[in-house]
C-alpha cells in the first residue's frame, strides 16, 4: 500500500534496507534497550538476524501493505535507525514502531523519522496512526509527543516481556486531522533530571525506589495521614513508582523522591498532584522516613519544588492540606511561605469511617 521509494526526512532520509545494511543494524541492534523495549526482536542480535530481517521480514511487511525503512544520514549515508508502519488493521488505522541505533540518540532522529511517516501514511488517506511505547520507555513517549501524536491511555498488561512478566503500554495516536504541532507536556523533567540545594536532592521516583517507598508509607504515622489512612499495598507502590515518569510527562502527577545529598540515601517522597492546567494550580504532599525527620529535609524539598515550578512551569498556585493536628507539617509550610487559608470540615476519610478536618495552605508565585 506505501510507495517503496525514498521519503526525505529533514536531515535524514527514509529509504528500503538493502543487504549491505546487515552490519549496521546488527551493531545496532545488540543493544539493552533495543532488547528491553522491543521484547520481539532477537537478542543477543546477530548479523544473520539482520540479514533475515533484511530479505525475509521486512519484505514480507512490504508485501502486506506495510513499510519498514532505514532511516539514513542524508549527508553520509550511514544508517541511523529503522523505523516503519505496520499493515493497516482491519478497520484501517496504521501504526508506526521505530528504533535508532545506540549511536545516534537524542539528536532527532527518531522523532523525523515518525513525522515523516505519519504524513506519508496521511497521504494515503490513513485516518489514523497508533504508536505505543512500554511505560517505562520515557524515551519513545517523548517522541510521540514530539511528533505530535496524542496520549490516549494505557493499555496493561498488553505486552509479553523476555522474563515472561506482562507490561503496561503508554498509548498514543495520531489523527489525520490533527494538527501534528509537537505538544509540549504540561509539566518539565527538571532541568538534567533533578534539583538540589546541597543537602537534600530531588528526583523523579524510579522502580528501585519501590522498596524504600513502601517501607516508608508502612510507618503508622506516615499512612495515619494519607487518603484513605491505611497501610499500603506493595504491588501499587511499585506501580506508583514504575509509572511515576510516564505520569509527570502526561501532567497527572509529578512523584519525587527526596535524596540525602550527601549519601543518596532515599529519605521521603513529595509529589505534585491534584494538577488542573486551566487553573495553572497543583497541590503538593510529602511523607519523610522517620530517621531523616528533624533537620529540615522537608522543608528544603518543599522550598525546591515550588521555586522550580514557579520558574520551570506555568503553574501559579500551590496548594497543600494538613490535619488541624499535624504541627510538624504546618511548620514546613509556614517556613516555606505558604499561607493558611480555610478549613474544610469532614473533607478527608478517618479511621473507622469517620471523616476528618482538612487545614488548606497556598503559596501563590
Ligand atoms: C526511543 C528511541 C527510538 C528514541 O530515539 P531518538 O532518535 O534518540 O529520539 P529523539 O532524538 O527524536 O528524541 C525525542 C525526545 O526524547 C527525548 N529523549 C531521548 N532519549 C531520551 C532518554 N533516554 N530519556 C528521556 N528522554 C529522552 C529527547 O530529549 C526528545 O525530547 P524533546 O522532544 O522533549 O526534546 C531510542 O531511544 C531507541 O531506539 N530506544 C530503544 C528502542 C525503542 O525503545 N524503540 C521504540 C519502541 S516503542
Amino acid at each position: 500500500m506505501y510507495p517503496e521509494n525514498v521519503v526525505p526526512a529533514g536531515p535524514y532520509t527514509l529509504r528500503p534496507p538493502v543487504e549491505a545494511d546487515a552490519e549496521a543494524v546488527a551493531r545496532a541492534c545488540d543493544d539493552p534497550e533495543i532488547a528491553r523495549f522491543l521484547p520481539l526482536m532477537p537478542s543477543p542480535y546477530t548479523r544473520e538476524d539482520a540479514l533475515s530481517w533484511i530479505t525475509g521480514v521486512s519484505r514480507e511487511t512490504w508485501k502486506r501493505g506495510g513499510a519498514d525503512y532505514a532511516v539514513t544520514d542524508t549527508a553520509t549515508g550511514e544508517l541511523l535507525g529503522v523505523a516503519g508502519l505496520k499493515p493497516l488493521d482491519p478497520l484501517g488505522n496504521g501504526e508506526v514502531g521505530y528504533w535508532v541505533a545506540p549511536w545516534a540518540r537524542g539528536r532527532g532522529v527518531a522523532t523525523a523519522a515518525v513525522r515523516a511517516l505519519a504524513e506519508l501514511a496521511f497521504a494515503q488517506g490513513v485516518p489514523r496512526i497508533a504508536l505505543i511505547a512500554e511505560i517505562e520507555n520515557i524515551a519513545s513517549q517523548r517522541v510521540a509527543l514530539a511528533a505530535g501524536f496524542r496520549r490516549e491511555g494505557v493499555l496493561r498488561a498488553a505486552q509479553g516481556s523476555r522474563d515472561g512478566s506482562r507490561a503496561d503500554m503508554a498509548a498514543f495516536a495520531r489523527l489525520a486531522t490533527d494538527p501534528g504541532a509537537a505538544i509540549t507536556p504540561y509539566l518539565p523533567f527538571f532541568p538534567g533530571g533533578e534539583l538540589t540545594d546541597g543537602v537534600v536532592r530531588l528526583a523523579p521516583l524510579t522502580p528501585a525506589d519501590a522498596g524504600d517507598y513502601h517501607a516508608m508509607a508502612s510507618v503508622p504515622d506516615v499512612y495515619a495521614r494519607h487518603v484513605p489512612p491505611e497501610p499500603p499495598v506493595r504491588a501499587e507502590c511499585e506501580e506508583l513508582c514504575r509509572y511515576a515518569m510516564h505520569r509527570w510527562l502526561s501532567g497527572h502527577q509529578a512523584g519525587i523522591a527526596i535524596r540525602d545529598a550527601a549519601t543518596g540515601e532515599f529519605a521521603g517522597d513529595i509529589q505534585l498532584s491534584n494538577i488542573v492546567p486551566p487553573l495553572d494550580q497543583a497541590m503538593t504532599g510529602y511523607s519523610l522516613r522517620p530517621e531523616f525527620r528533624g533537620r529540615g529535609f522537608v522543608t528544603r524539598a518543599v522550598e525546591l519544588l515550588v521555586e522550580w515550578a514557579f520558574t520551570h512551569t506555568s503553574l501559579r498556585r500551590i496548594v497543600a492540606g494538613t490535619a488541624p493536628d499535624n504541627t510538624a507539617s504546618q511548620r514546613v509550610l509556614e517556613r516555606a511561605g505558604f499561607v493558611r487559608e480555610a478549613l474544610v470540615k469532614d473533607l478527608l476519610p478517618g479511621p473507622g469511617g469517620t471523616r476528618m478536618d482538612d487545614v488548606q495552605w497556598s503559596r501563590t508565585r
